[in-house]
């Protein structure tokens, strides 16, 4: 599928059977899946729609979105490097996505008017009921990585879902002390006593890891540390144990060291493949209102993924 940029705009619906209506936005794009996972979907429910890759400049998102509407699109993902130039842009934005400083779905009402969710979070507490049949609001979760954008989202959906203790690490600890004030106001809990803080920062070569992973349930790696097979694991997997579930939201490669050590180590393990497809399957649902073929989606990105 082709990817297109803002100036053939005007020719985007040349030739083609169905109309552009949705598309992902950002720089670049080309490696985007988005259109392999919505394109199925919008077919199995017989939309005359079709999903397009748009790169559009830093800097430029705002007027692009503007653009997009007036070329006829009603729904737009926006991945890096402009989710947070897309929650700026927005007229409304979804609480949620204010406090994750992140927009990836894009809304447009009347007039073009555009409103901002983020599907990550909720996305990632769908995948992890899924995956291993529990919610995330009944686990102690440590989020690995908590410092980039993807940690930030899982971080406040944790706090939304009022898990049962937080820990967030990050390489750069700095980076969470800023992003911890930012979470207190959404902390609603009345039993703070026990043996952790309720909510605790963590650089990652903390003496102190070690400790903390075991006193979890969930274990998420939001760090891009696995991206290359010769990766190696973000931290010291002879700490994982058979009671832990570890989510790597790498999908591809399918199975990151960390991984398959965790799973070695006895552990429940699961790729961010669920992820993807429940973020995707929320911005759909946002969309066109209403239930979408979920097993579309997965087929539709796992043939991409092989290809
Ligand atoms: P973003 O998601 O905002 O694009 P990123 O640069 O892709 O951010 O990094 C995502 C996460 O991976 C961050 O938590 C980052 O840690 P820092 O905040 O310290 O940069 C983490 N990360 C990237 N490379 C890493 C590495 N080699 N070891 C540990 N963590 C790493």
């Amino acid at each position: 599928m082709k990817t297109f940029t803002l100036d053939q705009l005007s020719s985007i619906n040349d030739g083609e059977e169905k109309p552009a209506r949705f598309a992902v936005i950002g720089k670049p794009v080309g490696h985007s899946l988005s259109p392999e996972l919505h394109q199925p979907a919008l077919d199995e429910l017989g939309e005359e729609a079709r999903y397009v890759r748009i790169e559009v400049e830093p800097g430029n998102v705002g007027p692009a979105l503007d653009q997009l509407y007036r070329a006829g699109l009603r729904g737009i993902n926006v991945t890096v490097p402009h989710k947070l130039e897309a929650l700026e842009s927005c007229d409304v934005v979804d609480p949620p996505a204010a406090v994750m400083g992140a927009v990836n779905t894009i809304v447009y009402g009347p007039e073009g008017h555009k409103t901002g969710f983020n599907t990550d979070g909720p996305g990632l507490a769908r995948a992890i009921r899924e995956e291993f049949a529990v919610d995330l609001g009944d686990l102690k979760v440590i989020l690995i990585g908590a410092g980039g954008g993807a940690g930030r989202a899982i971080a406040t959906q944790c706090l939304i879902e009022n898990c049962t203790q937080l820990i967030l690490v990050n390489r750069t600890r700095e980076k969470l002390v800023a992003m911890k004030e930012k979470l207190a106001p959404l902390i609603h809990r009345d039993d703070l006593e026990g043996p952790r803080d309720w909510l605790e920062i963590m650089a990652l070569d903390d003496p102190a890891l070690e400790e903390a992973l075991q006193a979890s349930d969930l274990i998420i790696n939001t760090t891009s540390v696995g991206l290359k097979a010769t990766d190696p694991a973000p931290f010291p997997t002879r700490w994982i144990e058979p009671h832990h579930l570890v989510y790597d939201t790498i999908y591809n490669p399918a199975r990151t060291r960390l991984l398959r050590e965790a799973q070695a180590q006895g552990a429940r393990i699961a790729n961010g493949l669920s992820l993807l497809i429940h973020q995707g399957a929320l911005s759909l649902e946002y969309w066109l209102n209403k239930d979408v073929p979920l097993h579309r989606m997965r087929d539709g990105v796992e043939n991409a993924l092989k290809a």
